[in-house]
């Protein structure tokens, strides 16, 4: 058995980097295509914008072995597609009973959570407040203020990421939107055909 030797990190503000991260990737506004509701204002998007980071994921890995934890943050812009935030691709977990808690260290954002069955939660991220993501839900995180949303995350380091399950029910089933006085609501993803019958017009090919 190796033994791992105790370390300790912090994370940098305004930026949300984690010192120290085993390692960091990014995803730049042309990539998530599909993501959207809006195709047409989101290409007229990536057109002025594409080339921007929309988020950045740094993470502490000491193993990806049973038993041991990941963490990290996960550092989301601000900004809309006509009136959808910008959001993480999001994902279940390989593992789907692994559980996952965030914690927002700065910003304004919105967990967006769904079962298998379609079954919707979504749940206000502020500083200081942490969301605890059960075994089998779908997670996305959406920033639904002006600044930077930074969380820090936690889950077992077995879990793994399925991305594709949200694109091939057309996205998830609500959308985190603006109300046009400076806050967020749900509405429904006109798109979504969700996951026990893909035959349904608008399915994704
Ligand atoms: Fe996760």
């Amino acid at each position: 058995m190796k033994i791992v030797e105790p370390t300790s990190t912090q994370i940098v503000l305004p930026s949300g980097e984690l010192m120290g991260a085993s390692g960091r990737y990014s995803k730049r506004v042309s990539e998530l295509a599909g993501c959207y509701a809006d195709h047409g204002a989101f290409q007229a998007l990536v057109a002025l914008r594409g080339d921007e980071i929309a988020y950045v994921v740094d993470q502490f890995a000491p193993k990806t072995t049973e038993g041991d934890l990941i963490f990290g943050t996960s550092t989301l812009e601000p900004g809309d597609v006509a009136g959808e935030f910008f959001m993480t691709r999001g994902h279940l977990h390989k593992k789907a009973d692994r559980s996952e808690i965030y914690q927002c260290i700065a910003g304004r954002g919105v967990m967006l959570m769904e079962t298998l069955e379609g079954r919707v939660a979504a749940i206000e991220l502020v500083p200081g407040h942490i969301v605890y993501v059960p075994p089998y839900w779908i997670h996305r995180s959406v920033n639904v203020g002006p600044e930077k949303l930074v969380t820090l995350f936690c889950y077992p380091a077995d879990a793994g990421q399925d991305y594709e399950i949200i694109a091939a029910a057309g996205g998830m089933a609500s959308l985190i939107v603006s109300d046009g006085r400076g806050g967020w609501r749900q509405a429904p993803n006109l798109r979504y055909v969700g996951r026990a019958d893909r035959t349904k017009p608008g399915s994704v090919e």
